[in-house]
C-alpha cells in the first residue's frame, strides 16, 4: 500500500479529514515488509501500520475481549481495510526477559483464556493451515520442532569465531538431543492456546508494558510456547501465569514445569533456526558473542 493510498483511507475519518496537516514519520525499526508511521499533529500522536489479514483478525478478537495486552486501538473499522491506528506508546523496548512485568503475564493468560472458547478456535484458526483436528495440529507443530532441531548447522559455523559461548551452546544442544523424542512428544501433546508467535523483547514496548506486532500470529499452539523464555527464570511471573491461566488450573505444578521445559527447548531450537542464520544476523564476532551470551542467561536452564 502506498502512502497516498493510506492517506486517502485515513482521510475518510473526521479526525484525519485534513490529512495533509498531519505529519507522517516512517518507522524503520523492525522489518520493512509493512510500512508503519508515527502520525502526529500538534499534541496528538498515533502509531499507524499496514497490516496483513491474520493481524487484522487477531486484533479484532483482542478488541472483542477488551484485552489490555495491547496498546489501545482507534477506528476498529479501519482494521478491515488493513490499517491499524493505535495509541502511540513512547517508551523503549523491554531490556531483558527478566524485566517482564507480571501485569503483562497476567494479561497474556487472560488473552489465552478469552480466546480458548471452541467457537473462536474454529473461527480464528483459519489462517493457521492446521485447522481441522487436534491430531493434525499437533502434527504441524511436531514437524516444526523436528526440522528446527536440524537447523543446528549455523551453530557449528559459528565455531569459526572460537568463542567459549559457542561451545556452551553446542553442549546445550547435545544435552537436549539425548531426550529429543520425549521432548517433542510432550511439546506437541500439551494443551493448545492462542499464540502471538513473535513474543520477544523487541515487540514489548514499555511503560506500561504492551505487546505489539501480531503479524506472526496465525492460530493456536502449545500453550506455553510464547512465554516459556520469560517464565523459566522468574518464579514470580511463573506463579502469576499459573494463577490466571485456565489451562494451568487443571494440572499439577509438576506437569506445568515439564511443559515449561519442553516449550523452552522449542524456543531454543527455533532460535537456532531463525536468529542464528549467520549471513543475516551477525555482522561480526563481537555481535555474535553479545547475542549468544544474552540468550544463554535464559537457555542455560535447560541443563537442569
Ligand atoms: N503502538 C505503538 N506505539 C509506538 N511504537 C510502536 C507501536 N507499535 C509498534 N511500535 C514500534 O514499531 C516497531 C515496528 O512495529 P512492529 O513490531 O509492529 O512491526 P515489524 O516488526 O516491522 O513487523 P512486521 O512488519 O513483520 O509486521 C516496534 O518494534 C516498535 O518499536
Ligand atoms: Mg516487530
Amino acid at each position: 500500500m502506498e502512502l497516498n493510498e493510506l492517506k486517502i483511507i485515513l482521510s475518510h475519518e473526521e479526525k484525519f479529514k485534513d490529512i495533509n496537516k498531519w505529519k507522517f514519520k516512517e518507522i524503520t525499526h523492525g522489518t520493512v515488509s509493512r510500512h508503519k508511521y508515527i502520525v502526529s499533529r500538534k499534541k496528538e500522536k498515533y502509531f499507524i501500520k499496514q497490516i496483513k489479514d491474520n493481524e487484522q483478525f487477531i486484533l479484532l478478537e483482542l478488541i472483542k475481549i477488551k484485552s489490555n495486552l495491547i496498546p489501545r486501538i482507534f477506528y476498529p473499522n479501519l482494521l478491515k481495510k488493513n490499517v491499524l491506528v493505535q495509541q502511540c506508546v513512547s517508551g523503549k523496548h523491554l531490556k531483558s526477559k527478566k524485566a517482564i512485568d507480571i501485569k503483562l503475564v497476567r494479561e497474556f493468560a487472560k488473552f489465552q483464556n478469552g480466546l480458548n472458547k471452541e467457537e473462536i478456535i474454529n473461527k480464528i484458526n483459519k489462517f493457521s493451515g492446521c485447522n481441522s483436528t487436534v491430531i493434525d495440529e499437533s502434527d504441524f507443530f511436531r514437524k516444526g520442532i523436528y526440522s528446527n532441531f536440524d537447523y543446528d548447522k549455523d551453530l557449528f559455523i559459528l565455531k569459526k569465531f572460537k568463542l567459549p559461548i559457542v561451545d556452551k551452546f553446542i553442549k546445550l544442544l547435545n544435552y537436549i538431543r539425548k531426550d529429543k523424542e520425549n521432548i517433542i512428544d510432550d511439546f506437541c501433546k500439551m494443551p493448545f492456546a492462542r499464540q502471538h508467535h513473535d513474543f520477544k523483547e523487541d515487540n514489548i514496548i514499555c511503560n506500561p508494558q504492551k505487546l505489539v506486532d501480531w503479524g506472526s500470529s496465525y492460530g493456536h499452539g502449545p500453550f506455553l510456547f510464547d512465554l516459556a523464555p520469560f517464565l523459566v527464570n522468574n518464579e514470580k511471573a511463573f506463579n502469576e501465569f499459573i494463577k490466571y491461566s485456565d489451562i494451568c488450573k487443571k494440572y499439577s505444578k509438576e506437569q506445568i514445569k515439564r511443559w515449561l521445559y519442553v516449550a523452552l527447548v522449542a524456543n531454543f531450537v527455533s532460535l537456532l533456526r531463525y536468529r542464528l542464520n549467520i549471513g543475516g544476523y551477525f555482522k561480526n564476532k563481537k555481535q555474535c558473542k553479545k547475542f549468544l551470551e544474552y540468550e544463554y542467561k535464559t537457555y542455560k536452564f535447560l541443563l537442569k
